[in-house]
């Protein structure tokens, strides 16, 4: 296989993607899109994963030290896409209806169509420059029933839920079609304002 050297990338390289919920200074909560998460082992599984700069996610979690981690699925993503495109700086950008649960374990808000949620509680965090990574202990999972359903094969089961993956700032359905870029797929979200 013929290569050739690139500047610094990890385009090709397909990552997850995870919508983290915390809860504002007002309990309210707030969801901010992810993609530099992963997993490591020490006693047990713990989930590593890096935010750059300053964002309100980043805030509530050096606050708070606990967040939710809701896996991101085909039908999931307008919403996800704006909630990566807007900052949670920015007023009123929850401002409409989104259907969330408390977490079973941990006081973190959790997106109630999300198949795969993760209750994370930081364990051990570092700056690296304008970044931060944070090594977060995994409190629960939480498991859209049908997945746990072992008589499904697992191509069936995840081939239902449809997981994003993205890579070269693309996002592609589980099967391998284009989504279209990061930023297009908000064009089709449709926020219902909430009623009280
Ligand atoms: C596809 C995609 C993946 C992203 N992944 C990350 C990430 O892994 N780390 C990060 O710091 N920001 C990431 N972002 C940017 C945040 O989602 C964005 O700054 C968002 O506005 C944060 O929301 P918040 O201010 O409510 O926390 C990503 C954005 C998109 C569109």
């Amino acid at each position: 296989m013929s290569k050739r050297s690139v500047p610094a990338t990890n385009d090709f390289c397909p990552q997850t993607l995870f919508l983290y919920g915390t809860y504002k200074e007002d309990n309210t909560p707030n969801f901010g899109l992810f993609c530099w998460f992963s997993y490591y082992w020490d006693t047990e599984l713990g989930v590593m994963m890096c935010i750059g700069e300053d964002k309100l996610t980043r805030d509530r979690i050096r606050q708070n030290r606990i967040f939710s981690a809701n896996l991101v699925t085909e039908q999931m993503l307008p919403l996800a896409d704006y909630l990566g495109n807007t900052s949670g700086y920015d007023e009123g950008k929850m401002d409409f209806e989104l259907e969330t649960e408390e977490g079973s374990v941990l006081h973190v808000p959790t997106l109630a169509h999300s198949p795969v949620v993760f209750e994370l509680e930081v364990a051990q965090s570092f700056r690296t420059g304008e970044g931060e990574v944070f090594l977060c202990k995994v409190r629960n999972v939480l498991m859209e029933e049908g997945l746990i359903d072992a008589k499904k094969s697992v191509e069936e089961r995840i081939r239902g839920i449809a997981p994003i993956h993205t890579t070269c700032s693309t996002y592609f359905s589980w099967d391998g079609r284009s989504l279209g870029g990061w930023g297009s797929p908000k064009e089709a979200f449709k926020p219902v304002g909430k009623t009280s």
